[in-house]
C-alpha cells in the first residue's frame, strides 16, 4: 500500500517573526488537504511561536546536536527543540554538510538521538553534479544512506529525503526517470539495511519543487512527498503544492 504523502516545508536561514503569519496561512491549507501529512521547520527561533500559535501543523527543527547537553556552543539538542515545540528535525542537509562539514557518522548520531527524544527525523541525501556527471550518483547516495542510517530505523519515524545538491535553488529539476530510478535504489538499499519495515520509510525528493512540478515528480514510484526550501515560504507558493499531494 503506497504512504500517505510527506510535504515538508524547509525555511532554511528564512524567517522573523513577522512571518508567523505564513507558517498559519499554511496551517490551514493542511488542515483542508487531511490526507496529506505536512510540516514546517522554521529557523530554531520560531520554532516555539510556531508550536504554540499553531497546534495543528508539525513544527520541526532543520538541525539538532548529538549529544544531549554540553560544552557546544550554539548548538540545540533533541530534548531542546522537543520542548520548544519540534516534532522532527531536518538532518545532514547537503548545505550543513558542506558549510559546516557533517559527516556521515555525526548525521547517524544525530538520527540516534532525535529517535531517543521521541522525535522523527529527515536525513538527507544527494549527489553533486560532478558527482552525477561522472556517473556515481547511485552509489555516492546509497553510500551516504548507509553511512548515515540510524539503529533501530523504522518509518513511523524515519523519511529520507534525496536532494540532488545540483537542483537546490537553482529551478533545475532531474528527469523523471533519474528521480524513478534514485528513489528506487535508495528503497531498495533501505531493504538491505532494514530486517523488516523498509516499505513503511517515506522517501522524499528535494530540489527547486514548486507549484508546477509537484504533480509529476509526486507521481513518480516510491517518491512519497516533497522537502520545498523557496516555494515553501509562503502559502501562496506552498498551497499548491500541498494540494498536489492530496
Ligand atoms: O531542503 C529543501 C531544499 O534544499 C530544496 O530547496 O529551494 O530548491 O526547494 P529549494
Amino acid at each position: 500500500m503506497a504512504n500517505r504523502k510527506f510535504i515538508v516545508g524547509n525555511w532554511k536561514m528564512n524567517g522573523l517573526r513577522s512571518a508567523l503569519g505564513d507558517i498559519g496561512g499554511i496551517a490551514k491549507i493542511a488542515e483542508q488537504n487531511s490526507g496529506v501529512d505536512v510540516a514546517i521547520c522554521p529557523p530554531a527561533t520560531l520554532i516555539a511561536s510556531a508550536a504554540a500559535e499553531f497546534p495543528d501543523v508539525a513544527i520541526g527543527a532543520q538541525d539538532c546536536h548529538q549529544a544531549s547537553s554540553g560544552a557546544h556552543t550554539g548548538c540545540l539538542s533533541s530534548d531542546m527543540i522537543k520542548e520548544a515545540g519540534a516534532s522532527l528535525s531536518i538532518l545532514g542537509h547537503s548545505e550543513r554538510r558542506a558549510d559546516q562539514h557533517e559527516t556521515d557518522a555525526d548525521v547517524k548520531a544525530k538520527a540516534e538521538a532525535v529517535r531517543s527524544a521521541g522525535l522523527g527525523a529527515i536525513i538527507c541525501v544527494g549527489e553533486t553534479e560532478e558527482e552525477r556527471d561522472a556517473g556515481s550518483a547511485v552509489s555516492v547516495v546509497c553510500g551516504q544512506l548507509s553511512g548515515s542510517f540510524p539503529e533501530g530505523a523504522d518509518g513511523d519515524w524515519l523519511t529520507i529525503a534525496y536532494e540532488p545538491v545540483w537542483a537546490i535553488g537553482t529551478g533545475r529539476v532531474p528527469e523523471a526517470s533519474d528521480v524513478e530510478e534514485m528513489h528506487a535504489a535508495i528503497r531498495s538499499k533501505l531493504g538491505e539495511l532494514m530486517a523488516d519495515g523498509s516499505e513503511n520509510v517515506r522517501i522524499l525528493y528535494g530540489g527547486s519543487m514548486n507549484g508546477g512540478n509537484a504533480a509529476e515528480l509526486l507521481a513518480v514510484p516510491n517518491v512519497d512527498g516533497g522537502l520545498v526550501g523557496g516555494a515553501s515560504l509562503s502559502a501562496e507558493k506552498f498551497g499548491p503544492i500541498i494540494e498536489a499531494a492530496a
